[in-house]
């Protein structure tokens, strides 16, 4: 039986709603440099996925569908009708997926660092061996070396290194198997009928900035925002391109 949980969020300033949707590991404290650009303009929901941070931790897989299946849990909590979903990384297959289930609920939509395709088999067979040793030996051998997938620059090291070593291990593998066994989105991206954003970093190590950027074909209306100094984590990074971005959406959007 699916077990429903109720997400942890956040909730910062007022106006039209747009939900923050972290990636793989992290949790909601990644857009917190967004809050203060931003929260004149938008009620800004900063939910923390289920598996991560402050929610709930079930045993997985977390596939992308259930993920998506919680944010609309929150926002029917809220009594939030339409709202703008960002997606960083994860966050960005779970808003792909929810965009394909639940139509309605969108206003609009930004992809930050994220791309539609599913995992070469390759990638899915790290994932495997990934959540064997993080269900081994926690995150201590990992986030090092993640962390500097994430983002290269030194002021941000230890606050991802800790970010890393607070996940949860049966969080980190829930995700990991529901990435893993995530489909394809890239036929899906034909029948959006809202605005996309898509927001890359031009030095992101993770995920090619080129897969991103292969999205914006497929898509009704949809712009990109490329930010040549960016790596993984532009909310972090450059979080005044971002929050431009954002704002330039959300007066698409509403
Ligand atoms: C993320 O940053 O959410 C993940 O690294 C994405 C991925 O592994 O595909």
């Amino acid at each position: 039986m699916k077990k429903m949980v109720n997400l942890y969020y956040e909730l910062y300033g007022s106006g039209s709603p747009l939900v923050l949707i972290h990636g793989f590991p992290l949790d909601h404290t990644i857009w917190l440099p967004l809050v203060p650009l931003l929260q004149g303009s938008a009620l800004l929901i900063l939910p923390d996925l289920r598996g991560h941070g402050s929610s709930p931790v079930p045993r997985g897989p977390y596939s992308m569908h259930l993920l998506a299946e919680d944010i609309l849990r929150m926002l029917d909590t809220l009594r939030i009708d339409r709202a703008v979903l960002a997606g960083h990384s994860m966050g960005g297959y779970i808003a792909l997926d929810f965009v394909h289930s639940f139509p309605d609920r969108l206003a609009g939509m930004a992809i930050v660092s994220s791309q539609a395709f599913a995992d070469s088999s390759e990638r899915r067979q790290k994932r495997y061996e990934t959540a064997l040793e993080v269900s081994k030996n926690g995150m201590r051998n990992l986030a090092e070396a993640m962390a500097q997938q994430l983002s290269s620059r030194p002021e941000l090291k230890s606050y991802l290194v800790n970010l890393l070593l607070r996940a949860k291990p049966m969080g980190v593998s829930g995700a990991l198997k529901g990435m893993a066994e995530r489909e394809d989105a890239s036929g899906w991206l034909k029948d959006i009928k809202v605005p996309v954003v898509l927001i890359y970093g031009l030095k992101d190590s993770l995920i090619p900035c080129e897969k991103t950027r292969a999205m914006l074909a497929g898509l009704q209306k949809g712009f990109e925002v490329e930010i040549p100094e960016a790596e993984h984590m532009p909310m972090l990074e450059t979080p005044q391109q971002v929050a431009e971005a954002f704002r330039k959406l959300m007066l698409l959007s509403f």
